[in-house]
């Protein structure tokens, strides 16, 4: 198996249920490496849960989570911090810290999880923002950002210690059409220049469009339907139907 054909995450038969409410079941998702792959469902159907589960903060009852060749599932703290610093995640509310500016908000993951010294934190941070374009925003608060501003700081925060694989949750939600294409566009472009192997959870469809190598329809605690944006435009299915008609 070449390098570019293998998995990174790979979700099998997972079950999660928050009392009587079974939300996966038995759920699968391949994802392989450098692919972009994109999940659609409607809101509270588990897309969250999901990529909570892959990165262990939730724990299924059962099933296997693999990233990266490691078993998630009753992985210890320790190793799962370790395997975290692979990780980027872009969450769906409140991404960044109001009372940290942009420049603290950034330095933040390179404390935590690197021992980077002063000046390459400096040089990182601005690296940044110009990938993002916002060097201007250095000495900001959160509360001085656009909402198109404040998820390219959240993008920019989830790549700054150059993770393998990105989960992106809803990340053009509140957005004005424009400003979301803008974001998606974006996102395409850190993933083609940094190698970037992602989920991301959304009901954008034209961001699904942009930067989806597969997708996969969740509906009642499993993918229903899975396929290209365009196998999917064309699809019978009433319910994959429902989601594309809107799209042009
Ligand atoms: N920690 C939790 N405790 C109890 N219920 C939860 C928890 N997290 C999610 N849920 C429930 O699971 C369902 C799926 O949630 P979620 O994955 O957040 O939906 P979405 O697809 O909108 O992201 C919802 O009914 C939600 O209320
Ligand atoms: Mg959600």
């Amino acid at each position: 198996m070449t390098q570019s054909n293998s998995v990174l995450i790979d979700v099998e038969q997972v079950w999660k249920s928050f009392g009587d409410l079974d939300v996966l079941k038995g759920i699968s998702l391949r994802v392989h490496d450098g692919s972009s792959d994109v999940i659609l469902g409607r809101s509270g159907i588990g897309k969250s849960v999901l990529l909570k589960s892959i990165v262990g903060l939730l724990i299924p009852e059962r099933g296997h989570i693999d990233v990266m060749g490691h078993s998630v599932i009753g992985m210890k703290t320790r190793e799962l911090n370790r395997l975290r610093k692979n990780i980027g995640y872009v969450f769906q509310y409140a991404a960044l810290y109001d009372s940290l500016t942009v420049r603290e908000n950034l330095e933040f993951p390179l404390r935590k999880h690197t021992d980077a010294s002063e000046s390459d934190i400096t040089d990182r941070v601005l690296e940044q923002l110009r990938l993002v374009g916002l060097t201007d925003a250095i000495d900001k608060m959160p509360s001085e950002l656009s909402g198109g501003m404040k998820k390219r700081i959240g993008l920019a925060r989830a790549i700054i210690k150059r993770p393998k694989i990105v989960l992106y949750d809803e990340p053009t939600a509140g957005l004005d059409p424009i400003t979301a294409r803008e974001i998606s566009e974006l996102i395409l472009s850190l993933e083609e220049q940094f190698g970037i192997t992602s989920i991301t959870v959304t009901h954008d469809l034209e961001c699904a469009r942009i930067i989806a190598n597969q997708i996969y329809i969740l509906d009642d605690g499993v993918f229903q339907h899975s396929g290209t944006y365009d196998e999917l435009k064309a699809s019978s299915d009433p319910y994959t139907r429902a989601f594309f008609q809107v799209a042009t």
